[in-house]
């Protein structure tokens, strides 16, 4: 930590602040792989183009490029089903910078990601997907958050890293790693006079079986919430049909103008409604009032 503070000083000239940055910035975060953070964060980005906002997209993860290798496959199903008119963010891949200096290639790497931001800086929205690892870039994208956005999956695993959790009682004992991580970026926009950092939980693959464990991560959720101020959203069912968008580039909302890629099963239905809940959920009142005039 002590490092990142020292490291931090020195990135006082790329300050975000000295940019005109109309956009609300969502970043997606979770140290904790798999958890559904790009995923959810296709989902969101297209949710918000069909709602006719202005979207800009970074890829953080620079070695998986998940998100970017999502929104390659839907470029090429764009090209070959024209009629389907497939919406697709501005997009943009912060790479791995090797320089060998690590803290000459952090800061490029921060250089990077705000020129990125200042490129977006018209869109009305910029969706940030992230590395599930602590990156400096990582960290910097998350103190540059209007919203941050976490997906976990159900399991004290999971929560572990928002919270350590008593066996006992379900109460949270001490900060996890994330927490912490998100805890001194939010005093850091403090400090800097920016507008708060609201932080939602979403909690995903939630399994239709394994109701005891789904009550008490839920219990337990709420406690970790009251303690350290994220709201909790309506989550996503765990649901094969996600595995499956992924090769087209297809998200639940492409399922009507994609038949014969997407079924519309019950399933799908489901999914799309549990979708629409977490994006109501996320309390901005834009998407309200378009999610309301759509309805
Ligand atoms: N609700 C869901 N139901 C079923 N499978 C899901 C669901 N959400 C995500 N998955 C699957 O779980 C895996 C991990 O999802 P994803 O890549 O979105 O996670 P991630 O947090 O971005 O991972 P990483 O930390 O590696 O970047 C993928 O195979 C994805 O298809
Ligand atoms: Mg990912």
């Amino acid at each position: 930590l002590k490092r990142y503070y020292r490291d931090y000083k020195n990135y006082k000239d790329y300050k975000v602040k000295d940019m005109i940055i109309n956009s609300r910035i969502i970043v997606i975060g979770n140290e904790k792989g798999g958890c559904g953070k790009t995923t959810t964060a296709m989902h969101l980005i297209i949710s918000l183009l069909k709602l006719g906002f202005k979207v800009g997209s970074i890829d953080l993860d620079s070695r998986q490029q998940s998100l970017s290798r999502y929104i390659d496959n839907r470029k090429i199903t764009a090209s070959k089903e024209l009629d389907a008119n497939l919406l697709i963010p501005e997009h943009i891949i912060i790479n791995k910078n090797e320089n060998k200096n690590s803290i000459d290639a952090e800061k490029e790497e921060v250089s990077s990601l705000i020129d990125a931001l200042t490129k977006l800086a018209d869109m009305d929205f910029i969706l940030i997907d992230t590395p599930g690892s602590d990156t400096h870039v990582s960290r910097v994208a998350h103190s540059y958050a209007d919203i941050v956005i976490t997906p976990i999956n159900d399991s004290f695993v999971d929560l572990d890293l928002i919270g350590q959790i008593s066996a006992e009682t379900l109460d949270s004992i001490r900060p996890g790693i994330y927490s912490a991580m998100l805890w001194e970026q939010k005093v850091k926009r403090a400090s800097e006079k920016k507008k708060e950092m609201t932080w939602i939980v979403v909690r995903n693959r939630l399994s239709m079986l394994d109701a005891i464990n789904r009550r008490n991560v839920e219990v337990a959720l709420n406690k970790l919430s009251a303690r350290f101020g994220f709201k909790v959203a309506p989550g996503f069912g765990d649901r094969v049909i996600f595995k499956e968008l992924f090769l087209h580039g297809l998200t639940l909302h492409d399922a009507s103008t994609l038949a014969k890629k997407i079924r519309l099963s019950p399933s799908v239905i489901a999914a799309r409604q549990e979708l629409r809940d977490f994006v109501n959920a996320l309390g901005i009142p834009e998407i309200n009032e378009k999610l309301k005039n759509a309805a």
